[in-house]
């Protein structure tokens, strides 16, 4: 199964993209992640997003098709995948399309999470990671069972996003409606547009997606 979980940012495309990957054993393909990393290993491509993606743009179109390619090539891509963040624009979108079509590869199903921009800010302030396994989590919606212990590793190490203040999402929300956006009708004219009120908590969420990938 090949699908796109699609949203604005903190619609909750990372926490529903993870618990897929273990229910279905897809693989989760988080543009987002692999910028995070290219920065932190201080690439050239890292250091051209650093300050982009701080202050809630979105990197080039041409870097994204390539790292996605490249990406896609890779073998455990083969047993199926889940973009999260990807794509993001229009010529994303065709790109997409293309490699696809090039590698004999089906889209099942573009699950779009349907947010209200108000609750996003929220959601993305209160956000923390487990810095030794990437678990993600929330102040309030998503707290850790013991207070500063990892539920899934046990660390007491977490990190905060750069782009996780209240300033940078409102132009990454910005982003989001002007170039993101437009993909919707591309999948809707496909007949593969399935939308999710993501406005729901993490399991009702969680639910609703079940219900659709029982249909795929
Ligand atoms: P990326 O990492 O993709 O960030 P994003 O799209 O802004 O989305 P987030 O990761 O912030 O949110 P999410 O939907 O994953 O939500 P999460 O599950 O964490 O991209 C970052 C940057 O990289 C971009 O701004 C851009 O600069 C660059 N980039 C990446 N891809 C690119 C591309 N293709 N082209 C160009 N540039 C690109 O949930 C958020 C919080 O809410 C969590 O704390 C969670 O616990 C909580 N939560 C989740 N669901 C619920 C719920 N139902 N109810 C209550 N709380 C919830
Ligand atoms: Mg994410
Ligand atoms: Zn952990």
């Amino acid at each position: 199964m090949n699908i796109i979980l699609l949203g604005p940012p903190g619609a909750g495309k990372g926490t529903q993209a993870k618990r897929l990957e273990e229910k279905y054993g897809l693989v989760q393909i988080s543009t987002g992640d692999m910028l995070r990393a290219e920065v932190a290993a201080g690439t050239p491509i890292g250091l051209e997003a650093k300050a982009i993606m701080a202050a809630g743009g979105l990197v080039s179109d041409d870097i994204l098709v390539r790292m996605l390619a490249s990406r896609l090539s890779k073998s455990d891509a083969a047993k199926g995948f889940i973009l999260d963040g990807f794509p993001r624009t229009v010529p994303q979108a065709e790109a997409l399309d293309r490699m696809l079509a090039d590698k004999g590869l089906k889209l099942h199903a573009v699950i779009e999470l349907k947010v209200d921009d108000e609750a996003l800010t929220d959601r993305i302030a209160g956000r923390f990671t487990c810095a030794r396994c990437g678990m993600g989590y929330h102040d309030t919606f998503k707290p850790t069972l013991a207070s500063g212990v990892c539920d899934a590793c046990g660390s007491t190490e977490f990190v905060r996003r750069a782009d996780d203040r209240r300033e940078t999402v409102a132009a990454r929300l910005d982003a989001y409606h002007a170039q993101t956006a437009p993909i919707i009708p591309h999948y809707a004219a496909a007949g593969i547009l399935r939308p999710v009120d993501g406005m729901a908590d993490i399991d009702e969420v969680a639910r609703q997606i079940d219900a659709v990938m029982a249909t795929l």
